[in-house]
């Protein structure tokens, strides 16, 4: 082949024809002429790992990312052969493994190409540094669209990009730079219809290319490692997308308070101030769980330490702030002290716990506490040690949740902003270099975290934060997407990184609301809000250079807006909290970018703007200032708007009035949407009703799940949680609501409000389980159409005169 040639002058090998095959049981090893080893491993009937050795020889087989928790087996398997090939076939796909030259091709059962090599494997060595430069490409076929990666602050669909994966601290990044904080090397690939998915788990330096380069070629590479990545059939991108998060892991369900809205600054002290701030937002009547403590609390910035004149009395502080529903966070970065007087950088030199040169000194960078060593998170024993670090704060001093930063890791005033690549790693005894351990850093420093804090907090539940991460990372914590700035172009981005994180497996996320570097107006913190109730993680952070960010900084107007936004978040715990239980038990992404809820609908392969929150919720920001309104693309189906109650029409552009007070918002016709009632933080208040918003529609067409448990503690793990299904179906003159309860935990409220919404018809009868009801026993509201009825009834029949 010509084009090989060329390749091959440019330092390119490539595998041979395949000379042997061997099986057992669920690895299938293909071998060439030339030392190459193709090693299959069947995890799913859709879920398979490519692994590619050269020389014969595989690295010992170890990955941070993948969990043990996944769902393994497959239900069938056959291996053929013809003159050309081996044809793998499971229950999903077929795979086809040229013998001339090892390509991969794999079919769907209809016998369509789902995914094709191009070049396929091949590698360069590497001089340097030794092992090989690792390469794949494939064909792109025409009108192929790509997602997922991560962070990257670029438009949804990566069709045309080239993106690169390197751990970065980014301030003030801007739009398409690249890289920024997280690697998360997974890709969906979606064409006519059929998505797939490809995990490259590899730790190194990695790039991907989506027909950048070439046009009908989508390749991926990394500097070192092996090249070992797992595919995913789905055709849905929700199952591609599902069976990666359950590969790489889901996350417990966090504290109910870890889904309200929390307040943040760069800095929040002395203690006299962080007051004055709590207080203000109950005098203020806006909801807030959680109140952060920036660098400034410590002593000099040394980690574990408190400075005594800013904070006298953390322990009594921090309960004075819990007893007005204040969750106290700290941060915690990764950078320790060069200090003999510190016990922490003591216990870690006393027992060499921080990372190294290539020749042995230890690696010394600066970050905010000056000159610092670094713990090496690779490290088990680093790790245990690093979890036992938290029984002052979180055990004794009783803070709730821990927000790990800079942990690229970081570095000030040197070339790359990080470590070298000679430092050192242990990477759990397969001892690298920083080449390899760079992008896995930050997972490990914050699953050390968990450990502790979860540990120590027990029987609560932790709460974490990152700002780096690598794939899996959303198994320990949750993250926010690093150092933003106040403009209407990073709320653009915020939204895009929110549901692009989301379709990473990594949804619990959310940016700096109102920007972290620079000074919004109050218009665009208004705008940002109300986007930001909307984001899994829902916090307000600055730098605080530039004034203050809290929403009565703004005047009045604003902090009505914010209160209006804030407090539909906390009216809508229990439907965010049953997104989250669906996150964290099938790995299905919290928010729904378009292609993702409606792939089938070509309008939403390029669409950025609006996105479905949960499922049934679809939200679309305003991203301009002196807005009245915005055109936007109702996806299709039928949907009302929540402001109005009209019925819109979905498939189509439409305008949408939005002044300042209002954010594009529309409702799934068929929906049951719960309601707590409004609380300053989560657990003020006895929830003495639930209340059910239910959006008419003709047919059956939506279930709705409310998920509810203590909110805290893992008496759910022992059964104690109850998942009330509700099915909707409309009639012209009849409605029927049918409700399935599993779970034996006893909600505190006896009793429903349902109020329907959109119905055709003036109710004249209600039935609860087959037993006509007096409409006063049930306190019928004819104006609203509201009910009360009892928690537990199966099936609820409406009927018009
Ligand atoms: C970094 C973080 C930011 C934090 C600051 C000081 O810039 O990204 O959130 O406030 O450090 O700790």
């Amino acid at each position: 082949m010509i084009i090989n040639t060329e390749l091959e002058q440019k330092g390119n090998l490539f595998p041979g024809k395949i000379i042997s095959f061997s099986q057992n049981v669920d690895k299938l090893n293909f071998t060439t002429d030339n030392g190459v080893i193709l090693q299959l491993t069947i995890l799913r009937g859709s879920v398979i790992r490519f692994r590619y050795a050269t020389d014969t020889n595989f690295e010992k087989d170890f990955s941070y990312a993948i969990s043990e928790t996944g769902a393994r087996g497959y239900s069938m398997l056959k291996v053929e052969e013809n003159e050309k090939a081996y044809i793998i076939t499971t229950s999903k796909i077929s795979i086809h493994i040229s013998k001339v030259n090892i390509h991969v091709t794999i079919y769907d059962k209809d016998d369509n190409v789902v995914c094709k090599d191009d070049w396929g494997f091949h590698w360069e060595q590497s001089h340097q540094y030794g092992g090989n430069i690792v390469k794949m490409s494939k064909s792109a076929p025409q009108g192929e669209c790509y997602y997922g990666l991560g962070d990257k602050p670029m438009h949804l669909n990566l069709k045309g990009k080239r993106v690169e994966n390197w751990a970065t601290d980014q301030y003030a990044f801007g739009k398409d730079q690249d890289p920024l904080y997280k690697s998360v090397p997974f890709y969906i690939g979606m064409h006519e219809e059929r998505a797939y998915g490809i995990f490259f788990d590899n730790t190194f330096k990695t790039f991907f290319d989506f027909c950048h380069e070439r046009r009908n070629v989508t390749s991926f590479w990394a500097q070192g490692g092996e090249m070992n990545y797992y595919f995913f059939y789905g055709p849905d991108m929700q199952e591609v997308i599902t069976r990666y998060t359950d590969l790489t892991g889901k996350p417990e369900l966090p504290p109910l308070w870890a889904l309200g809205y929390h307040q943040c600054k760069w800095s929040y002290y002395p203690e006299s101030k962080v007051k004055e701030i709590t207080n203000k937002f109950r005098e203020l009547q806006i909801p807030c769980d959680a109140i952060y403590l920036d660098i400034d609390y410590m002593e000099g910035f040394r980690c574990f330490t408190w400075n005594k004149e800013y904070f006298p009395d953390p322990k009594r502080m921090v309960s004075e702030l819990l007893e007005k529903g204040f969750k106290t966070i700290v941060i915690i970065d990764p950078g320790i002290k060069i200090d003999n007087d510190y016990f922490v950088y003591k216990e870690a030199i006393n027992n060499d716990y921080f990372c190294k040169r290539a020749d042995g000194p230890y690696m010394r960078g600066k970050v905010w506490p000056g000159e610092c060593f670094f713990p090496d998170f690779t490290n088990p024993e680093v790790r245990e040690w690093w979890a036992g670090l938290f029984k002052e704060i979180i055990g004794e001093v009783g803070v709730k949740g821990v927000w790990n930063d800079m942990n690229e890791p970081a570095v000030m005033e040197v070339p790359g902003k990080t470590f070298p690549n000679d430092v050192r790693h242990d990477y759990d005894g397969n001892h690298c270099s920083h080449r390899k351990a760079h992008n896995i850093y930050g997972t490990q420093m914050a699953r050390a975290t968990y450990e502790g804090v979860k540990r120590f907090a027990y029987p609560k539940r932790p709460f974490i934060i990152t700002r780096s991460a690598y794939s899996g990372a959303q198994r320990y914590t949750s993250s926010w997407t690093g150092d933003n700035v106040a403009t209407w172009e990073h709320l653009w981005i915020a939204n895009i990184q929110a549901q692009r994180m989301s379709m990473s497996g990594m949804s619990f996320t959310g940016s700096d609301i109102g920007g972290f570097a620079e000074h919004p107006t109050g218009e665009l913190y208004a705008r940002w809000i109300q986007l930001g109730v909307f984001h899994p993680f829902c916090r307000t952070h600055s730098s605080g250079d530039h004034g203050n960010q809290e929403p009565w900084t703004f005047g009045e107007e604003i902090v009505e807006v914010t209160r209006k936004y804030v407090q539909l978040r906390y009216q809508l715990l229990p439907y965010l909290y049953t997104m989250f239980w669906e996150y964290a038990e099938f790995g299905i992404p919290m928010l729904k970018s378009l292609v993702l809820f409606d792939q089938k609908d070509p309008q939403t392969h390029y669409r950025t703007d609006e996105f479905v929150f949960g499922n049934q919720i679809l939200v679309c920001p305003i991203q301009e200032p002196n807005a009245k309104g915005r055109r936007m693309y109702i996806p299709r189906g039928n949907w009302y708007n929540y402001w109005t109650g009209n019925y819109v029409k979905g498939g189509m552009e439409q305008w949408v009035d939005a002044d300042l007070d209002t954010i594009p918002l529309f409702i799934k016709e068929g929906a049951i949407i719960p309601k707590y009632p409004i609380q300053q933080y989560v657990g003020e208040k006895k929830i003495e009703e639930l209340k059910l918003e239910a959006y008419y529609c003709l047919g059956n067409k939506e279930v709705s799940k409310v998920y509810e448990d203590a909110h805290d503690g893992y008496d759910y793990a022992k059964g104690r949680f109850s998942l009330r299904s509700f099915s909707f179906t409309g009639k012209e003159n009849e409605i029927i609501i049918q409700q399935h309860k599993d779970g034996s935990y006893i909600t505190e409220y006896e009793t429903m409000q349902i109020k329907l919404i959109g119905l055709p018809f003036k109710i004249h009868e209600i039935e609860i389980d087959n037993v006509v009801v007096s409409l006063e026993s049930i306190k019928f509201d004819s104006e609203n159409n509201i009910i009360i009825v009892p928690k537990d009834f199966t099936e609820l029949h409406i009927v018009s005169a």
